[in-house]
């Protein structure tokens, strides 16, 4: 299917049907998020996939009650960023470049760690803003895998931050919920979103060309 012809197929499921996604479907998704371009290419986050129906059901109950695709859903995405950017993590990442570009000069790997300590000198809360943005755009990705995948989906913010967050433990590890993506099968019976025309900006409105 041509792109664009997939994009505009897509939209926010509004009910599922509770069937399994197969793995490598699910593996896709997933493989979009990590190939998610991230600024400095941190990936200040993480994904956290949820695939238990009690703690789908929990999700829904306690913290999302608006969204009874969650617990109709394959599987829940949970989008959560670092609070706080650590030492650990850099060097980490540090690692991660020297391991996976061996051929790198240390000197440019040295520099380029300063200039992520420069940038990311900041307020804890400031960083956290900016994770979620490189969180967004992996919860763009995703959803593009999904379409053209055709696996129904719906983003997640319409839900209680802090009541996911104890649910899932988050906090304890220095983590704190963005957004949320439900994966799975649409119930064609109920999912009254799946026959609405899109309700989108013409091109004059949305673009300026100069
Ligand atoms: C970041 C984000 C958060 C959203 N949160 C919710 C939500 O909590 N519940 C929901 O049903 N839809 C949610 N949506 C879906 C939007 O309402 C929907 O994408 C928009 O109305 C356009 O419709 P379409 O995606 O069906 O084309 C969200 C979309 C985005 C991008």
């Amino acid at each position: 299917m041509h792109f664009i012809e997939s994009l505009t197929k897509r939209y926010a499921s509004k009910q599922m049907n509770g069937k399994k996604l197969s793995p490598d479907k699910v593996e896709t998704i997933l493989e979009s998020i990590r190939l998610a371009p991230t600024s400095l290419g941190l990936q200040p986050f993480k994904v956290v996939v949820i695939e238990d129906q009690t703690l789908k059901d929990q999700i829904f109950e306690k913290a999302a009650q608006g969204q009874p695709q969650i617990p109709k859903s394959s599987q829940v995405l949970v989008f959560a960023c670092y609070k706080k950017i650590t030492t650990e993590m850099l060097d980490e990442y540090v690692e991660r470049i020297i391991t996976q570009r061996p051929t790198l000069p240390l000197a440019k790997v040295t520099a380029y760690r300063q200039m992520i300590d420069k940038s990311l000198n900041r307020a804890d809360e400031a960083n956290f803003n900016w994770a979620a943005r490189q969180a967004y755009i992996a919860l763009g990705f995703a959803l593009t895998a999904a379409a053209v995948e055709k696996i129904d989906s719906v983003p997640i913010e319409g839900y209680n931050p802090a009541a996911l967050d104890e649910l899932l433990g988050l906090e304890e590890k220095n983590l704190g919920s963005v957004c949320m993506m439900a994966i799975g099968f649409r119930d064609e019976e109920t999912d009254y979103n799946a026959t609405l025309p899109k309700v989108r900006k013409n091109k004059t409105e949305l673009f300026e060309f100069f």
